[in-house]
């Protein structure tokens, strides 16, 4: 068996607070909702517990607030066997809380709104993260998102660049990217929206597909602002792959109940780095990690519904995909 990859996460923390409603309220109105439940979430913390999840070393670096709710978020990391020794306790900043509000549509149809108030995740500072300057060569792969402050991305990058270790960002939520820190990112990965916000580029559909020209568009468009490889999350629509050599467009798995789409970018973003870390080739990680999306949404809640190595192993036969191989081939 190989060794399985260390990787690291710099990133949030959120609690989130989630109601399901039969539709989203309009401005200024009241509606009655179904239910009510919380789950530990975070851009960072999931694709944590989604990368430890699928077997990686993963290390956790960020702040809580020294409050009930983030107890409970470093639980749910410590469960999952992540190294959270470097997580920090704000004593002046609450825990982020996460408003997310999940319709469920009469015909089923389930779309989210997040809001989120980041409390201590804003509170990293930059003397909190200076051991990774030489810690950070430890990794096989840096993850990073953008729900703590800007400035501790483009640190950890550099740090990243300077030793030689690849690093994620996951441009999410949206927000306008400097070239310094693109050029110092071996993976780039909006969604469809973030992509728009990015580079002025809208990806269109035409029915059932996406404008393949737009996908393409969006990934010269970065590569050019100096992102070696760029990922994109289109829902229903998959995921698409480029740099400057390649370029994928794989399908989303087709029939898997939709419960909860919360946490499916996290925990796709989270798998894709994972199986690339592993040895596996870019298509078929991006394939496979299409199917760790899909598990997830098909529960509720964000990291309650991040699947285990086994639950995807199952699902890639149950569908009898040969990107099963990709998963044999890297012996896990
Ligand atoms: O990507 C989903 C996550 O975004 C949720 O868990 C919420 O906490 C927000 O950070």
């Amino acid at each position: 068996m190989m060794d399985m990859p260390k990787i690291l996460v710099v990133g949030s923390f959120v609690k989130d607070l989630i109601v399901s409603t039969p539709r989203f309220p309009n401005a200024g109105e009241t509606v009655l909702g179904n239910s009510f439940q919380t789950a530990s979430g975070g851009k960072g913390a999931n694709q944590a517990i989604q990368a430890a999840r699928l077997g990686a070393h993963v290390t956790m670096v960020g702040k809580v607030g020294d409050d009930v709710y983030g107890r409970e978020m470093i639980s749910s990391c410590l469960e999952c066997g992540i190294d959270c020794s470097r997580v920090m306790m704000d004593d002046k900043a609450p825990s982020s809380i996460g408003n997310v509000q999940l319709q469920i549509g009469q015909d089923g149809k389930t779309q989210n709104r997040i809001i989120v108030v980041p409390g201590a995740n804003m509170a990293i500072q930059k003397e909190d993260i200076r051991f990774l300057e030489t810690e950070i060569a430890n990794y096989d792969m840096v993850l990073l998102q953008l729900e703590i402050p800007m400035e501790i991305n483009e640190l950890v990058a550099e740090y990243a660049y300077q030793k030689n270790v690849p690093v994620m960002l996951n441009s999410a939520p949206s927000a306008q990217i400097s070239d310094c820190l693109i050029s110092k990112l071996t993976y780039i990965s909006p969604n469809e929206y973030e992509a728009a916000d990015l580079t002025g580029i809208r990806i269109h559909r035409n029915g059932q597909n996406v404008n393949e020209k737009d996908v393409k568009a969006v990934i010269h468009s970065l590569i050019e602002r100096g992102a070696q490889n760029v990922l994109i999350t289109l829902g229903s629509m998959g995921a698409a792959f480029g740099n400057k050599k390649e370029f994928y467009l794989c399908p989303a798995v087709k029939n898997v109940s939709a419960v909860d789409p919360t946490g499916a970018g996290d925990s796709f973003v989270g798998a894709f780095c994972t199986l690339v870390s592993m040895g596996i080739d870019y298509e078929r990680a991006v394939s496979i990690a299409n199917y760790v999306g899909a598990l997830t949404v098909s529960h509720m809640g964000a990291q309650p519904s991040l699947p285990s190595l086994e639950q995807v192993k199952a699902l890639i036969h149950e569908r009898d995909d040969d990107v099963l191989l990709g998963l044999q081939k890297a012996a896990v």
